[in-house]
C-alpha cells in the first residue's frame, strides 16, 4: 500500500546557512546549530511515510523541531530543501470541487505555487495548534470561525454552513447554543474543541495536531484526548500528532518518530519504541516518564 503522505529529506535552516549546515553529519542530534555559520538547523534530513487512517506521533524535547516540521507540512513555512508527495488511496475518485486535481499527483508539493498550496491546505488539511490564538479568531463567533474555514473550502450556502457548524460543534461536544458566542469567553478546553471542529470542517485528508492539550488541566486534557481518539476512529482520519508527552503518544498513536535537535533519532511502532527504546535519548525519555 502506498503511503498517503510521503516526506523525504526535509531540511529547514533558519539563518544565513553555509555548506557545512547540511554536509556535517549529526545523526545523533547533538546540536541544532551549525558550528560554522551559527544557523539553526531546525529539521535535518527528516523523512517519513504516513499511511491511510494512521496516527503518527512526533515526540521530542522542546526545540527539537516538531512544530517546525508541522509548519512545513501545512505550508506555513517553506523548507530549505526536501520533498512532500501525496497519494490519496483512491485518487481516481479524488476531487476538490471546482478544481482539477491532476496537478497534485507525482509532484513535490513544496514546489507548487502559493495558490495551489492554499488549495491543498483549505481542502485537504486541518491543523490544531497548542495555542488557540493561532487556530481561532477569538473575537469572532465559534460558528463564524468554522464558517470562515468552510468558505475557504468553497462552501457558499449560509444555511449549509450553519448546519455543518452545528453538526461539528455537536461532534466535538460543544453546546450548540454557543454557536454565536465568542471563543474568547470559552474555557481552554472548549477553545480546543472549537479548534478541532474548525480543523475538521473541510473533511480533511490529513489532520495535524501540535500539542493540542498541553495548556489544559489534566482532567480536561484527558477528555479532549478521548474526543480526538473517538473522532479519529469515527471519521477515519489520517493524523499526525506532536507531543512531548509519551503518555499521549502511547494513548493515541500507532507509529512514532522521535526527534532531537532537528534529527529523527528513532522511528517505529509506538509500542516497540516504548518497550524497547534503542536510542539513548528515547531511553532517557521513556525512563523519565515511568
Ligand atoms: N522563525 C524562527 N527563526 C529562528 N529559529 C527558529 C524559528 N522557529 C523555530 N526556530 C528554532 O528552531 C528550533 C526548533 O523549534 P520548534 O518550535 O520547531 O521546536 P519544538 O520541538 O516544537 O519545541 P516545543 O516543544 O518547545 O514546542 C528551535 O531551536 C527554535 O528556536
Ligand atoms: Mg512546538
Ligand atoms: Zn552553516
Amino acid at each position: 500500500m502506498k503511503p498517503v503522505l510521503s516526506v523525504k529529506n526535509i531540511y529547514k535552516i533558519y539563518g544565513a546557512s553555509c555548506l557545512h549546515c547540511t554536509s556535517s553529519e549529526d545523526v545523533n542530534g547533538k546540536s541544532n546549530q551549525c558550528r560554522h555559520c551559527g544557523s539553526i538547523i531546525s529539521c535535518r534530513n527528516v523523512s517519513f511515510d504516513l499511511y491511510h487512517e494512521e496516527v503518527l506521533g512526533i515526540v521530542g524535547e522542546s526545540g527539537s523541531g516538531k512544530s517546525t516540521l508541522l509548519k512545513l507540512l501545512y505550508f506555513e513555512e517553506d523548507p530549505t530543501s526536501g520533498t512532500m508527495h501525496i497519494n490519496p488511496l483512491n485518487y481516481k475518485q479524488f476531487t476538490i470541487p471546482g478544481h482539477c486535481t491532476d496537478f497534485l499527483f507525482d509532484v513535490n508539493l513544496f514546489g507548487l505555487n502559493s495558490f495551489r498550496k492554499r488549495l491543498i491546505r483549505n481542502h485537504l488539511m486541518g491543523m490544531v495548534y497548542q495555542n488557540p490564538h493561532l487556530g481561532l479568531k477569538l473575537h469572532i463567533s465559534a460558528g463564524g470561525n468554522i464558517g470562515e474555514r468552510l468558505l475557504m473550502a468553497g462552501c457558499r450556502n449560509i444555511e449549509q454552513i450553519r448546519s455543518r457548524a452545528r453538526f461539528l460543534l455537536e461532534k466535538t461536544e460543544v453546546d450548540v447554543e454557543r454557536l454565536d458566542d465568542l471563543p474568547q469567553y470559552f474555557s481552554g478546553g472548549m477553545q480546543q474543541r472549537v479548534q478541532i471542529a474548525k480543523a475538521l470542517s473541510n473533511k480533511p485528508l490529513l489532520l495535524f495536531l501540535d500539542e493540542p492539550t498541553t495548556g489544559l488541566d489534566l482532567s480536561v486534557q484527558a477528555k479532549v484526548l478521548d474526543l480526538i481518539k473517538s473522532l479519529q476512529r469515527e471519521m477515519n482520519l489520517t493524523t499526525i500528532i506532536v507531543s512531548h508527552d509519551l503518555g499521549i503518544i502511547k494513548h493515541l498513536t500507532t507509529r512514532t518518530i522521535v526527534m532531537k535537535n532537528g534529527v529523527v533519532v528513532e522511528s517505529g511502532l509506538t509500542d516497540q519504541i516504548l518497550e524497547d527504546p534503542q536510542h539513548e535519548f528515547t531511553q532517557l525519555l521513556v525512563n523519565s516518564t515511568l
